[in-house]
């Protein structure tokens, strides 16, 4: 499974970054406007610390600005993927941008016929929002699992990016049910190795070596 962080900190992203397990990152318009630092140059320096897919998201909603504003983000950055919503002006901008060779993150998606059209239109990445759903009373990983069974029944190379996670379980969940990449945000990621157990077996193994130490040097 690839982790991507879902934040426009570029702290939080060059701490992630050092341990050498994030493979890309995925923006959204309020992450951007949250950091208030001109778009495509926090965009530039995101793709300058990791080495992998960033996401940039077109803020148009017209078909030929879309494909336009895209196809500028696009030259920012060899890593860049143009995120575009879901709506029916981004399916012809989905096709041309993925058609020139540019990898598409489709966004906004919550339904299994919003992953077809994506995967149809040539999309890179389809980005399906389950905590955004589990917020409404609707089983967000019940759509991964939709739209991972029909991209597999129909071989699409569309991958799916499970998006709006909010805790460690949705990666988890995800992962189980074969969820190409989980994006999350840093204290999402931060959570996924602390275990308190880990911390008590430690202390005791660490203590133990020590006393054991004492106890030798005092024999001698
Ligand atoms: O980047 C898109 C998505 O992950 C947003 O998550 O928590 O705002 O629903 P959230």
């Amino acid at each position: 499974m690839k982790f991507f962080l879902d934040t426009g900190s570029l702290a939080e992203i060059r701490e992630a970054a050092a341990l050498g397990i994030v493979d890309g990152v995925t923006t959204n318009p309020s992450l951007v406007a949250k950091e208030g630092v001109d778009f495509r140059e926090l965009i530039k320096e995101i793709c300058d610390v990791v080495n992998g897919p960033v996401s940039a998201e077109v803020l148009s909603t017209e078909t030929e600005l879309m494909i336009k504003e895209g196809r500028e983000l696009a030259k920012i950055h060899k890593h860049v993927t143009v995120k575009v919503p879901m709506i029916k002006a981004g399916i012809p901008a989905i096709k041309a941008l993925s058609g020139d060779g540019i990898k598409v993150n489709v966004t906004l998606v919550f339904s299994p016929s919003q992953a077809i059209i994506a995967a149809k239109a040539g999309a890179a990445f389809v980005s399906p929002f389950i905590g955004r759903l589990d917020d409404v009373s609707e089983h967000g990983m019940g759509l991964i699992q939709d739209v991972l069974q029909i991209y597999r029944n129909y071989d699409y190379k569309t991958e799916v990016l499970v998006a709006s996670i909010r805790h460690p379980m949705h990666v988890v969940e995800a992962a189980k049910i074969g969820g190409h990449i989980a994006t999350m945000p840093f204290k999402v990621f931060e959570q996924l190795w602390k275990h308190p157990l880990t911390d008590i077996g430690l202390d005791r193994f660490l203590k133990d070596w020590r006393q054991a130490k004492d106890k030798l040097a005092t024999a001698r």
